[in-house]
């Protein structure tokens, strides 16, 4: 058993018998081991990238221009791709269905190892329109997850969460192939689904940077990528609902995604920061048979595909640094009115080894008509007071219920900690309600 899950239960066998002053079993501290740091994402080569739009414009060009579903070159690029993850150590599965009369084919590579119950997915549409080869439409996002995936093989990566990867086909019909996976996928599968990302044209000519705003955390994944590029974003608004993450949200799988942009007009404003040609669509050639290998941003479909890396590193990999043990403290203490004497409301720590972190947390639950009257301090059992709030006359608002981040790397754990609340303004009164501190 690792060291995080028998502290959770510790945890929570304590809070279930002991109510008043619960603490938890003093299970060994020190291991800081048990928290694993995600590794680092990789640059994915654009050049590589860039290889797989040149096959599938290929494939088009010897499949009557086109890969669009229930031509020969839907198949052919399918094939493509499966090849390459297949020789990189992929479980690969085809699932066909029907549309228009035609059997479609989407392509589902499974990562093998982490945890099952907790699956990442990233996905791209595989088919072009069959009115040209869609390269921008949507051979950017399929390349750029393929790549991917060839480095997460390449890496090794051994994330937390279970990855999978899926190429849709059909969506120039309707999102007909995610639709359809989703659909077949059993309620239970669905469940274990922790994030979708889509990435549906992603090296636009005339680029935007856009993010879909839907599941916060994924969303501000690929903002803080951007932001670390110093590249502004936008959220995308050409249509939500318009790609393969539509199934999943439907559903309600947190989903997110890129896109930089198809027919919508750039404005001046978005041609100031990201350049290119205000007044002209993102991709000129949407839905045409100019969107060919000519139709792509290499710096956009560059930093687009290192997006999707670095989320798949971070949403995959990333471990939440489990809360150590906890003690509060439910009985309400009354605090009297200016100028009455601090008050204090004690908890006993026992049982855990060396000092208090430097992120030790304090949730504080005071119940006050004005809580601006109040100055808190968290003290240590050597006596040592650490501010949590100051007075404020301005702060008339109710209640202090917050949690307060301090370092005490300087203490001793073991022994009574107390919170310290003094009322330094008349008329308004209150309760501490209850407070806990987390190590
Ligand atoms: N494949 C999509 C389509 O043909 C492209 C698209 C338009 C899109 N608007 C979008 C993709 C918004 C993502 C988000 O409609
Ligand atoms: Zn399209
Ligand atoms: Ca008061």
């Amino acid at each position: 058993m690792s060291l995080s899950v028998s502290r959770r239960l510790a945890a929570v066998t304590a809070f279930a018998v002991a109510g008043l002053f619960a603490s938890t079993a003093p299970a060994a501290l020190a291991a800081p081991t048990a928290v694993t740091a995600a590794p680092t994402p990789p640059d994915i080569p654009v050049a590589n990238v860039k290889a797989h739009l040149a096959q599938f414009q290929s494939i088009a060009t010897s499949n009557g221009g086109n890969r669009a579903h229930g031509r020969a070159g839907y198949k052919a690029s399918l094939d493509y791709v499966k090849a390459k993850l297949d020789a990189a150590g992929y479980t690969t599965t085809i699932q066909t269905f029907t549309s228009s009369g035609a059997t479609g084919y989407n392509l589902i590579a499974d990562w093998p190892g982490g945890d099952p119950n907790s699956v990442l997915m990233a996905g791209s549409h595989l088919d072009s329109v069959s009115s040209g080869p869609g390269i921008n439409d949507n051979g950017s996002g399929s390349a750029a997850v393929l790549e991917t995936a060839l480095a997460v093989s390449r890496a090794g990566l051994q994330p937390t969460k279970h990855l999978r990867f899926g190429w849709w086909g059909a969506e120039e019909l309707g999102l007909v192939g995610s639709k359809y996976y989703v659909n077949n996928l059993p309620s239970a599968e669905r469940a274990k689904i922790s994030g979708y990302l889509n990435f549906d044209m992603i090296g636009s000519p005339n680029p935007g940077y856009f993010v879909y705003d839907d599941d916060p955390t994924i969303e501000q994944t690929f903002k803080t990528y951007f932001a670390g590029l110093n590249v502004p974003t936008e959220i995308e608004t050409e249509g939500d609902g318009r790609s393969d993450h539509a199934p999943f949200k439907n559903v309600g799988i947190p989903v997110g995604g890129l896109f930089t942009g198809a027919g919508y007009t750039k404005t001046a404003a978005q041609a100031q920061k990201w350049g290119g040609t205000a007044g002209q669509a993102f991709d000129r050639c949407y839905h045409s048979s100019c969107d060919t290998t000519a139709n792509i941003n290499d710096t956009a479909l560059d930093r687009n595909s290192d997006a999707v890396a670095y989320a798949i590193w971070n949403l995959g990999a990333a471990t939440p640094v489990p809360p150590g043990p906890s003690f509060e403290n439910t009985t309400d203490v009354s605090i009297p009115d200016s100028p009455g004497a601090a008050v204090t409301s004690p908890i006993t720590v026992s049982g855990v080894a060396g000092n208090a972190p430097a992120t030790t947390k304090v949730d504080v639950n005071i119940v006050h008509t004005y809580r601006g009257d109040l100055v808190i301090d968290l003290v240590a059992p050597d006596g040592t007071a650490y501010r949590l709030k100051n007075s404020s006359s301005s702060d008339s608002a109710d209640n202090v219920v917050a949690t307060y981040t301090v370092n005490a790397s300087s203490e001793v754990a073991n022994g009574v900690w107390k919170l310290q609340v003094k009322d330094v303004a008349g008329a308004d009164v209150g309760y501490i309600n209850s407070w806990r501190i987390t190590f």
